[in-house]
């Protein structure tokens, strides 16, 4: 499958990394065309790895990332100049202000609306899917690494067809089906958004390479 990820920094160079891995070509793409961490995604990466501007990479993916960084998420997409008409967007952005220690909700992004949602308003013709974000990208990219694979992550969105595709890509990750915990329309972004303000407190105080939470029922 051809898959176009918005972002050049770590969490779009792992998602495409591991995308190609898996045997998908994968467009990565930034602001600029000369952007450096954009041209070390092809250099590390084997034929199937290509990148350009957003806008070339959100017309190059039948399924695209939005692994922008939250604040911009929605400035990114408008340079894409489309509206990603029955196109899924797959959205890992999280709304955190880095300004303080531990970090904070962009207020804008959070209790009543979530970036997952904001994407889905300003793009009704998109199938915005929102998932992944809820966990370090390295591990959500290969979830086996930690107790072997049994571990939980979430997933939110409108269309069922497109909560289908993004669910295979999932399982290809690593995945287990039951793991996939769907939780939704893609209102419920704003659960799984403000969830990160938990996720990064367990993060300073355990302090250990690899965490995730495992939804018991
Ligand atoms: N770190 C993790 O393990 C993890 C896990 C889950 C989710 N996330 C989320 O994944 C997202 C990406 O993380 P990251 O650390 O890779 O992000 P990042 O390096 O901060 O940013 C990635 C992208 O944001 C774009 N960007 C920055 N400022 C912009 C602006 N003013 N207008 C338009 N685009 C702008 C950059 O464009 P250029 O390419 O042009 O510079 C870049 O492509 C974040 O939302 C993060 O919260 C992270």
């Amino acid at each position: 499958m051809k898959i176009g990820i918005l972002g050049t920094g770590q969490v779009g160079n792992l998602i495409g990394s591991r995308l190609i891995e898996n045997g998908h070509q994968v467009m990565i793409g930034g602001r600029e065309a000369n952007n450096e961490r954009g041209l070390a995604f092809l250099k590390n990466n084997s034929e199937n790895a290509s990148y350009g501007t957003f806008e070339e990479a959100s017309f190059f993916g039948e399924i695209i990332f939005n692994a922008t960084n939250g604040r911009f998420a929605l400035d990114a997409l408008k340079l894409c100049n489309t509206d990603f008409e029955g196109k899924i967007i797959i959205d890992v952005a999280n709304p955190l202000d880095f300004s303080t220690k531990p970090p904070t909700l962009i207020p804008e992004f959070a209790n009543t609306n979530s970036i997952g949602e904001s994407i889905q308003n300003l793009f009704p013709k998109a199938k915005v899917i929102k998932t992944l974000n809820t966990l370090g990208m390295a591990l959500a990219v290969n979830p086996k690494q930690l107790n072997d694979g049994d571990h939980s992550v979430f997933v939110a969105g409108n269309d069922e067809n497109a909560k289908i595709k993004t669910k295979t890509l999932l399982t290809e990750f690593g995945w287990n089906v039951e793991n996939l915990n769907d939780i939704g329309d893609i209102t419920a972004s704003r659960a799984m958004e403000s969830y990160l303000i938990l996720m990064i407190r367990l993060s300073m105080s355990l302090n250990v390479p690899m965490l995730n939470i495992k939804v018991i029922k």
